[in-house]
């Protein structure tokens, strides 16, 4: 497996598919507290991942297997200021892999690829949002030494 920083504009249906496959773990155990789905068609998120691809200060890597996209990484380096937040930090705010490349390192590769990116910036704080019922991420990044500092929850009341 190799990890490459940057794509090509041909990998982008493919990084469309990684990208609606995490949109659909969502919709699978979509909470009542959020709002319906946005959609947002594939001819927007082409333009959404060139966009992201030209940026410098996102730092997108890929996953190839045998020459196949196997999954990606998006982060950026965030440097507004903000009154709780020691700045700059990397965000981390995509991790997909396909589902036939799971569970081979392949996740694990790419937030590492992610940790030297940050580490290449002079940043060494990396933070990323994760979804509860995503055990399988949660496992992963608690693997890699992340820490839950933030836990945000919801009751849904019967209505009288
Ligand atoms: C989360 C995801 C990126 C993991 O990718 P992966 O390539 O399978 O991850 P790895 O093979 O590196 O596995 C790393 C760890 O994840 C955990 N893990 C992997 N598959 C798992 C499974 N089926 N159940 C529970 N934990 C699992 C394990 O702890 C594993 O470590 P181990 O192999 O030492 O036991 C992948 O499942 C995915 O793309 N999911 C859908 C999108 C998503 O949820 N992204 C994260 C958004 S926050």
């Amino acid at each position: 497996m190799d990890i490459e920083h940057g794509a090509k504009l041909e990998d982008i249906p493919e990084l469309i598919k990684l990208h609606r496959y995490g949109e659909e773990l969502l919709e699978a155990n979509r909470s009542q507290f959020l709002t319906d789905p946005i959609i947002i068609t594939d001819e927007q998120l082409k333009g959404d991942f060139m966009e992201w691809l030209e940026d410098p200060d996102i730092g997108f890597f890929v996953a190839r297997e045998n020459g196949n996209l196997a999954g990606f990484a998006l982060a950026m380096v965030v440097e507004e200021p903000d009154d709780l937040i020691n700045i700059p930090y990397v965000s981390i705010n995509e991790l997909a892999v396909g589902k036939e490349f799971q569970g081979f390192g392949i996740g694990t590769a790419l937030m590492k690829r992610v940790e030297d990116w940050a580490l290449e910036n002079g940043i060494n704080i990396v933070q990323l949002n994760v979804w509860e019922f995503n055990q399988k991420a949660k496992t992963l990044y608690e693997k890699l030494g992340f820490k839950t500092i933030q836990c945000q929850m919801e009751k849904v009341l019967d209505k009288r």
